[in-house]
């Protein structure tokens, strides 16, 4: 009798525990559409095969820096995957996803990344594993990082004004709060550590605002996308007025 009410408790205070972590994970992604994400993983890994497709246009892309941008926002992309309650579903080997992107962003030569790009492209398709935890702060280099956030944006102003297919719009917001992410994690342009409150009250509302923008956008809900897309540019704003000019 005593054993099975101690069993009793103890699968239910397990129950609970994993309730709690299940909640705990949910609310940590909550308003990132998996969807969105691995779209967008899949389509940056499609753009780095054309980058890749002649030496002409690997060496352009190295110089513009293009595939240091494309790769690095997939490395985050991927890291959001692997992260994600629903990440598994996606049926993307998140890790190695990231840790081939990781190294696209870096690499000056066609052969290592043709081999990297297979990896990507295996890694898409559920090949490959590598460590879960990484830290968001050097998935992508900053520069980068706000050079995909201002073409985002872009896109994001012109759909404001032009929707075209709601579930297709809001991936371009979904993107901008993963790179939300990477600025609230990277903090190394704060030169005065007592600056850090404001650094991440401008991240944090970088973030909250596109996760906005994504659901709003998916619900064609106009005036949400007007309130958060102020929102976001504020955050741009104010942050650059006081860490950037
Ligand atoms: C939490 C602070 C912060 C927020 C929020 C922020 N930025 Fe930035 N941004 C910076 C800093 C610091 C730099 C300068 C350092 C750098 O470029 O790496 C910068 C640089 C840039 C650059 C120049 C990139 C380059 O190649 O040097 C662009 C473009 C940019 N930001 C666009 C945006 C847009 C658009 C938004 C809003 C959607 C935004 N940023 C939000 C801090 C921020």
């Amino acid at each position: 009798m005593k054993k099975t009410i101690c069993l009793t408790v103890l699968v239910c205070s397990l129950g609970v525990s994993m309730m709690l972590t299940a909640r705990g994970d949910a609310t940590k992604e909550s308003g990132i559409d998996i969807a969105d994400l691995a779209a967008d993983a899949k389509a940056k890994v499609g753009l780095i095969g054309d980058m890749l497709a002649t030496g002409e246009s690997f060496e352009e892309s190295i110089k513009e820096k293009k595939l240091a941008q494309a790769a690095g926002t997939l490395a985050a992309l991927s890291q959001g995957i692997t992260e994600h309650p629903q990440g598994k579903g996606t049926g993307i080997a998140g890790p190695a996803l990231r840790d081939a992107a990781a190294a696209l962003a870096k690499t000056k030569s066609l052969d290592e990344a043709t081999k990297l790009l297979a990896g990507a492209q295996a890694a898409l398709e559920g090949k490959g594993d590598g460590d879960v935890k990484a830290d968001w702060a050097k998935l992508v280099n900053m520069h980068r990082s706000m050079d995909e956030v201002q073409s985002r944006f872009n896109q994001i102003r012109r759909l404001r004004r032009k929707p075209t297919t709601p579930n297709e719009d809001s991936i371009h917001a979904s993107t901008l709060a993963i790179l939300a992410k990477t600025i609230q994690a990277d903090t190394h342009e704060v030169k005065n550590k007592a600056d850090l409150p404001e650094w991440k009250t401008f991240a944090d509302s970088l973030s909250d605002s596109s996760r906005g923008l994504a659901k709003a956008m998916k619900a064609e809900d106009k005036a949400g996308i007007t309130k958060f897309y102020l929102a976001a540019t504020k955050a741009c704003a104010g942050c650059h007025a006081k860490f950037r000019d």
